[in-house]
Parts: structure tokens; C-alpha cells; sequence
């Protein structure tokens, strides 16, 4: 067992059970669930017929649309699936939602017991790379599928996500990657007691690796809060966004193999709460040298709880430092801006066509 889990081990509490009891604040509860209708697109590649007269009238049947998204303005090519209409494509957004809730906390063992954060770091980190500059990268495409963005440095770890996801794939293989990621990140966020997030479907999965994004659109953690604005404003969020999807770190905990750094932001990781605001704005931070010869910040009276650099030069920063002072003090602001940032955060790029049904899952623990 990972040692410093062990020491939290005493704070670990079922997020279930907590939910189930009514121990979590501030969790929006949802009623009404939008039934399914019909889905627009289809991820399948068209398959190659041995008739090239089938292949041509396939493809003039749907309207000679390119396979092709191609963006002049890219210095690379986006290639997606074609949007096929499909007959038998009932998906039930809410099922494969409940799906995922079921596998949450399958393995004990895992980390703090729940598969939840990581799969919210993969929905962030799909997303986050887009470019509202060239249009280029988001949620659309799932391209960290492919080796070049698998291999991020910033993506370590993540693959443990995308083949958990894996199996609920194969059990509706008509979802997109796109969809699906981004999917698990609402329902994480959701089922530890977070907002509720309105969702989409739409996105389309891409088709090659020269749709990867190039590495380093991720924020870099050792680096200042002017880095990580360059970061998020390339993306379209301001200040107050930034912050707020920050407080998606009340989940979770850094890796020694995947980033470098090591611990969770506050003692009870598996819950969505605005804690870690309360840690930023509230505790006593001191520099701690790492193995590896890099630093992070652990809280004085718990140092297994830390924070990254960049969080803290952000709270340094004045324009920053009086939104987390804000959700510090007030959970509920911090929920309904979360749940507008991450929505926006999961659209960026998508294609969408305007008439998507928005979904507003039905939590299982609720
Ligand atoms: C300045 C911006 C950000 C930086 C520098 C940053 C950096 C990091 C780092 C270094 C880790 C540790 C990865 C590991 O070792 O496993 C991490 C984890 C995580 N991040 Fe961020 N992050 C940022 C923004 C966000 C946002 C916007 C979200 C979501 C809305 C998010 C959600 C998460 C979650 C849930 C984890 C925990 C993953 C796990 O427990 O496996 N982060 N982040």
C-alpha cells in the first residue's frame, strides 16, 4: 500500500455511503432526466466494401461529405469518422452514466478506493488541449487514443482510465471516445458529490494520429501563474473560469511515477467539496525537496497534503487569489461556476449542430 494512503486510509469514507446518508453538502440533486433519442452520429469507420461501386454509392448516399474535417487554418489534419445516420443506435446516455458509476469503486485497493479523479483528469486533459486560435484539439477526436498524445508526458497515468473505459466501450461500441471520456468525467464529478453537469453527445472520434494535438498545451505545473494563463486563455477561459475548474484538485492526488509530485490536496479526496479552496486560502504551506530533486508545498501540520507551485504562485497572484478566497467561503458559487467551466471545458471544439439533446444525469447514490 502507497504509505502515504495509509495515513489517509483513517479519513477514507465511502463517497456513497456519505451521499447516501446526506453528509455531503451542497450536492445539487437532479429529478428529471431527459429520455434518449436518437443518435446523430455513428464512431464507425465506414467498412471497405470488395465493391467499389458499393463503396462510391455508400459514400454519394451520404451526401458526399468528406471523411475528411479539414481546417485550413491547422497546421495539421483533422480527419474524423463521417457522420453516418443510425437506425438501431438507441444509446442510453443514462445507462452507460450508470455503468461507469457501478466501476467507480470496484477495487478498494486503488488509490483512495475510487477510480473517480482519474477519470475526471482524463476528461480535463482530452479537453484541455484545444486551441481556440487554429480550432484544433478538445474533447472532439479522443486523439489521445494515439500513441503521439498518449505518450504527453503530462498524460502519464492516464492510460489506466482510458482501459478501464475500455470495457464499457465494448459493451456500446457505438459511443465515441470523445463522448464516452467526457461522459466518465461528469459522472465522477457527479457521483463524488459534485454539481450536476449538463452533457452533450457529439463528438467524433478521429481516425489517425497526425489529428494529435502537439505536446505541451497542458499546464506545466512547476511553472508560474502567467504560464498557466497563457494556457487557459489559448483556450478561452478567463480568470475566474481558471479558478474554478482548478478546484477539480478536491479530487485526487499526484503520483511520484506520473507527475513527479506526491500526495492528494486535502485529506478527503474522493469527495467533491470546495476543501481544497479551504486548504489553499487556510493553511500553513512550506516547501518540501522531492526525490526526484524537484519541490512541491506540503501543509506544516499534515505534510501529506500538498500543493504544486503553480497553484501557489497563483494564489500569490491578486486577480486569482480573490476567486479562491471566494470559493473558499462560499461552496455553492464554487459549484454552479465548476459545473459552467467543466460543461465548457467538454465542449470545446465540438462540432456540434445546435439541436443536442442536454442531459442532466440522474445520480445512482442520490
Ligand atoms: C494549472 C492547472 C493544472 C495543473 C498545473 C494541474 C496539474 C496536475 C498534476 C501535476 C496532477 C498529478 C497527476 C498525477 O501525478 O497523477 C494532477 C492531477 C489531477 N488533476 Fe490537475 N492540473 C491542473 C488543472 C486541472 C483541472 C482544470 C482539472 C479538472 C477540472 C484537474 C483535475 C485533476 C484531477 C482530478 C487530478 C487527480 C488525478 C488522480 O487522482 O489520478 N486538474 N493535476
Amino acid at each position: 500500500m502507497n504509505p502515504l494512503r495509509s495515513t489517509l486510509t483513517k479519513s477514507r469514507l465511502s463517497t456513497r455511503t456519505l451521499l447516501a446518508s446526506g453528509s455531503i453538502l451542497g450536492a445539487t440533486r437532479v429529478s428529471s432526466v431527459r429520455t434518449m433519442q436518437n443518435r446523430a452520429y455513428s464512431s464507425e469507420v465506414p467498412k471497405k466494401s470488395g465493391s467499389g461501386g458499393l463503396v462510391f454509392l455508400t459514400l454519394a448516399a451520404i451526401g458526399g461529405a468528406a471523411g475528411y474535417y479539414y481546417n485550413s487554418t491547422q497546421s495539421f489534419k483533422t480527419k474524423t469518422a463521417t457522420p453516418v445516420k443510425t437506425e438501431k443506435k438507441n444509446l442510453d446516455y443514462q445507462q452507460i452514466y450508470n455503468d461507469i458509476a457501478d466501476m467507480l469503486e470496484e477495487d478498494p485497493e486503488y488509490d483512495d478506493g475510487s477510480y473517480g479523479p482519474v477519470f475526471v483528469r482524463l476528461a480535463w486533459h482530452s479537453s484541455g488541449t484545444y486551441d481556440k486560435d487554429t480550432k484544433t484539439g478538445g474533447s472532439n477526436g479522443a486523439t489521445m487514443r494515439f500513441k503521439p498524445e498518449a505518450g504527453h508526458g503530462a498524460n502519464n497515468g492516464l492510460a489506466i482510465a482510458r482501459d478501464l473505459l475500455e470495457k464499457i466501450h465494448k459493451k456500446y461500441p457505438e459511443i465515441s471516445y470523445g463522448d464516452l471520456w467526457t461522459l466518465a468525467g461528469v459522472c465522477a464529478v457527479q457521483e463524488a458529490g459534485g454539481p450536476t453537469v449538463p452533457w452533450r453527445a457529439g463528438r467524433q472520434d478521429a481516425l489517425e494520429a497526425a489529428s494529435c494535438t502537439p505536446d505541451g498545451r497542458l499546464p506545466d505545473a512547476t511553472k508560474k501563474e502567467d504560464h498557466v494563463r497563457d494556457v487557459f486563455y489559448r483556450m478561452g477561459f478567463n480568470d475566474q473560469e481558471i479558478v474554478a475548474l482548478l478546484g477539480g484538485h478536491s479530487l485526487g492526488r499526484c503520483h511520484a511515477d506520473r507527475s513527479g509530485f506526491i500526495g492528494p490536496w486535502q485529506e478527503a479526496p474522493t469527495m467533491f467539496t470546495n476543501e481544497y479552496f479551504k486548504a489553499v486560502a487556510g493553511r500553513k504551506w512550506i516547501k518540501k525537496t522531492l526525490e526526484n530533486g524537484g519541490w512541491q508545498w506540503v501543509d506544516k501540520n499534515n505534510t501529506d497534503v500538498m500543493m504544486l507551485p503553480a497553484e501557489i504562485y497563483m494564489y500569490n497572484d491578486k486577480e486569482f487569489k480573490k476567486y479562491f478566497d471566494l470559493y473558499a467561503k462560499d461552496e455553492q458559487k464554487f459549484f454552479e461556476d465548476f459545473s459552467a467551466a467543466f460543461k465548457k471545458l467538454l465542449e470545446l471544439g465540438v462540432p456540434f449542430k445546435g439541436d443536442e439533446k442536454v442531459y442532466e444525469f440522474k445520480r445512482t447514490n442520490a
